[in-house]
């Protein structure tokens, strides 16, 4: 194939981004919470070394610990206009949705690549495709091992069960190991999480280092077997229904097997110290697991930590964005948990994006061959050539 430099001429051309290098434009986020940023100068400096450029919005990692100078030296270049910047580049990359309101800035035909909330951004997604934007959104990767590397709801997940304990330990007015001291022992604090996937499991994981007693629950069958591994108790609801929905995620269950889980969570609920929720379905609000008749029976001092604060909540009081205390218990509505982590966050972020990048390139990774054949671009693809292409985002 024979390989064609970034020329800005180029850009009215019909798929004029096909079998060039690209010129990537790293953006400065402007979401509210969004301390990431989109790619790391030592992943930066990857894309160069493969043959690409890569132009940085103007303290666009500075929030997460990458200053411009870190860029500079790994080959960026950095602008600070970022209209002369969404013109210029043929490939934009975000953490966040990009911002409506900018999508006629883009170049016609450029490629962007972000996660995109496909399921909130149906306005979105029409002005993408009526401007002739190829736009994919990252967190619709399928599980399947091929994709693993690119998972960026693994990586930012992970990052945020960790975080949430952390939080939670900070927030709680005890400690959590237990302490035996000449003064009198301190007795071991109980964490519940509730939601036991990729967040939860690192929850667990980090609860049981901090020395707490802790204890999961799920709906998906599978989970406890994970849950035992790491040494944490299953709380097991009665019921003859599993939440194994599809690509390993949960489905919506029965109000039946609510009404079960209620009663189970209501019971355990009392003797906890701190909760981490991290329950969601994709593509629907959060299901709601504590209620506030639920919150007025846990003991004053107790700390819930809501990961699904701004899907609806796992808890009914949770306010996204902000602390609240209510009953006597201090509720956190977390909001975008592993921008709280960002440097770590964006440099995991970035080698997903990176992966994913290279299987969209030949195979010397130094010009886009899209297949479009591919699972993987399937899954994620939004739009191109004018229209929504995704199949569950068509019809909107
Ligand atoms: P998620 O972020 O969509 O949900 C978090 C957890 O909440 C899930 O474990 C889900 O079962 C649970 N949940 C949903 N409704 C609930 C309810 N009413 N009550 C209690 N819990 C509820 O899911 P996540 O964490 O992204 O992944 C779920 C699973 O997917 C993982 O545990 C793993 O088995 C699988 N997975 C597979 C991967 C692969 O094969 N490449 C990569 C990552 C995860």
């Amino acid at each position: 194939m024979q390989k064609k430099h970034y020329n800005t001429k180029n850009l009215d051309q019909e798929l004029c981004w096909k079998k060039l290098t690209m010129l990537f434009a790293v953006l400065k986020e402007n979401a509210p919470h969004e301390k990431r940023v989109s790619l790391t100068p030592d992943v930066a400096k990857k894309l160069i070394e493969l043959g690409h450029q890569v132009t940085v919005e103007s303290d666009a990692g500075k929030e997460a610990g990458y200053p411009n100078s870190l860029y500079e030296k790994a080959g960026c270049a950095v602008e600070k206009n970022r209209a002369d910047l969404l013109k210029k580049a043929n490939g934009v990359l975000t953490v966040a949705p990009f911002p409506e309101e900018e999508v006629t800035k883009l170049a016609k035909q450029s490629l962007l690549i972000g996660m995109q909330k496909p399921y909130q951004s149906a306005s979105l997604l029409k002005k993408l495709a009526s401007h002739k934007v190829t736009s994919f959104s990252l967190e619709l990767a399928p599980r399947i091992t091929r994709a693993q590397s690119m998972d960026v709801l693994s990586s930012q997940s992970n990052l945020a069960g960790y975080k949430a304990v952390i939080d939670a330990a900070s927030e709680f007015g005890r400690a959590l190991p237990l302490m035996m001291t000449a003064a009198g022992t301190i007795p071991a604090a109980r964490v519940l999480i509730l939601g036991a996937g990729v967040a939860g499991l690192q929850a667990i994981a980090t609860a049981r280092r901090l020395g707490a007693i802790v204890s999961a629950y799920d709906v998906r069958a599978a989970s406890k077997e994970q849950v035992e591994s790491l040494g944490a108790t299953f709380v097991s609801v009665e019921a003859n229904e599993t939440g194994e929905g599809t690509g390993g995620y949960a489905k919506e269950m029965s109000d039946a097997y609510k009404k079960a889980q209620e009663e189970k969570l209501k019971e355990v609920l009392k003797t906890q110290d701190i909760i981490i929720t991290t329950a969601q379905i994709p593509g629907k609000p959060a299901p709601v697991l504590i209620t506030e008749a639920m919150v007025k029976t846990m003991k004053p001092g107790s700390v819930i930590i809501d990961l699904a604060a701004e899907s609806g909540g796992n808890c009914a009081l949770s306010e996204s964005g902000k602390t609240v205390t209510k009953h006597g218990v201090k509720i956190v509505g977390s909001a975008n948990m592993p921008s709280r982590i960002a440097t770590d966050a964006s440099q995991l972020y970035a080698k997903n994006l990176l992966n994913f990048l290279k299987n969209l390139m030949n195979k010397e990774g130094n010009a886009l061959e899209i297949n479009w054949q591919d699972e993987i671009v399937t899954a994620t693809g939004l739009t191109h050539d004018g229209a929504i292409i995704h199949p569950t985002f068509k019809k909107d």
